[in-house]
């Protein structure tokens, strides 16, 4: 591409962007979804708590106990919450502010990461998977791989001048908390505490970065449209502005905010490798019309060439195999093959059982 042409299509894309600034001003037709697939506010639970669980005695003797909570939490919510989790306040919040600042720089200094092609490692992009999304989510999101962290840290972007920096020391920390859970999550299985950090081959580490603008009006139209996640497990930062929402037993339940906690939920895969046993919640991200909302969540699993398959303890009888097995790859073509919808990639993959 000629330099000129190069500048002509950074301005196209800036003019995508939710964040530059006037896009966010009215509701255009390509975000507002159709009555009966909005968010229907009127019908969100504010009242139940996601379990919270204290990491504290996760290296103690009393393991066993945490190993409990968080089998218990996978299996009925699928969603909750962790504190005492190790990472520091100061590694959070630093990272909660670079988020902020690269979405607040004008941008043309992020404009150079825009791809709409999701095999672009790092990119900035809006909505979902533009070139599949039916309707638009009001949201921009800046996306890159974190492990190995030398192998990558390189591509990430260097505006703002820290960002390299404090998204670095954030990654580590998330890995070394990820680690603790998959080891966790192996025991609940009734596996050696090892079993997911081998099943997922040389892993990857998906850091993603949410900016939803406030928005006039977030009865017609959604941040995140209602999805479950792709990966193993996810662990978000979602700093003080409520916006998620969970669905449980056919009905949307608010997850509030809890200061310096992370949010954790069991994404697909661990769903497929638990034979349903652990939820795979299906979830969304709602706006507001006051505050723009960051969301920093982690998308953790595992490498593409990894056989995803039911852990056999999992498997007898009375439970047979909910889904076959497949290389994680089959399943992140899938994945990008269409706009966010449900848990629809997962039925892809199911087993269809003779009645
Ligand atoms: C996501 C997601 C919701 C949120 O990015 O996968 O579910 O809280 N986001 O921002
Ligand atoms: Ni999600």
């Amino acid at each position: 591409m000629t330099s000129a042409a190069h500048v002509g299509s950074n301005l196209n894309a800036m003019d995508k962007f939710m964040s530059n600034g006037h896009n966010h001003l009215h509701v255009q037709d390509k975000h507002v979804f159709p009555p009966g697939e909005r968010p229907d506010m009127s019908q969100v639970c504010h009242s139940y708590t996601f379990p919270v669980i204290d990491l504290k005695d996760l290296d103690a003797p009393h393991r066993i106990n945490v190993i409990n909570d968080i089998s218990q939490a996978c299996e009925e919510d699928g969603f909750f919450q962790i504190i005492n989790h190790g990472v520091p306040e100061t590694v959070m919040k630093s990272m909660m502010g670079i988020a902020k600042e690269f979405f607040e720089m004008p941008v043309e200094d992020s404009v150079c990461f825009h791809s709409e092609d999701p095999r672009q490692a790092v990119r900035v992009t809006t909505s979902f998977n533009v070139t599949k999304d039916e309707l638009f989510d009001w949201r921009d999101y800046l996306t890159h791989p974190c492990h190995p962290l030398e192998e990558f840290i390189n591509s990430w972007p260097q505006k703002p001048a820290l960002y390299r920096d404090v998204a670095g020391k954030y990654a580590k920390e998330i890995r070394v908390l990820v680690l603790r859970l998959l080891a966790a999550i192996s025991e609940a299985l009734g596996q050696d505490s090892d079993y997911l950090n081998a099943m997922f081959g040389k892993h990857i580490q998906m850091l993603h970065i949410n900016y939803y603008p406030a928005c006039p009006n977030p009865d017609l139209t959604f941040g995140a449209a209602p999805h479950s996640d792709p990966g193993g497990i996810t662990v978000s930062m979602q700093g003080d502005v409520s916006g998620l929402q969970v669905l449980k037993d056919g009905k949307w339940f608010a997850v509030e905010p809890i200061p310096n906690a992370f949010v954790v939920n069991v994404a697909d895969q661990i769903e497929v490798i638990s034979n349903g046993r652990f939820k795979s919640a299906e979830h969304w991200g709602i706006t507001n019309t006051t505050t723009a909302r960051i969301s920093i969540p982690t998308f953790y699993g595992p490498s593409s060439d990894a056989f995803i398959a039911p852990v056999a303890s999992m498997v007898d009888e009375e439970h047979p195999a909910l889904h076959r097995g497949y290389k994680f790859e089959e399943y992140m073509k899938a994945f990008w093959s269409q706009g966010l919808k449900g848990k629809s990639i997962l039925d892809r993959f199911k087993i269809e059982i003779s009645p």
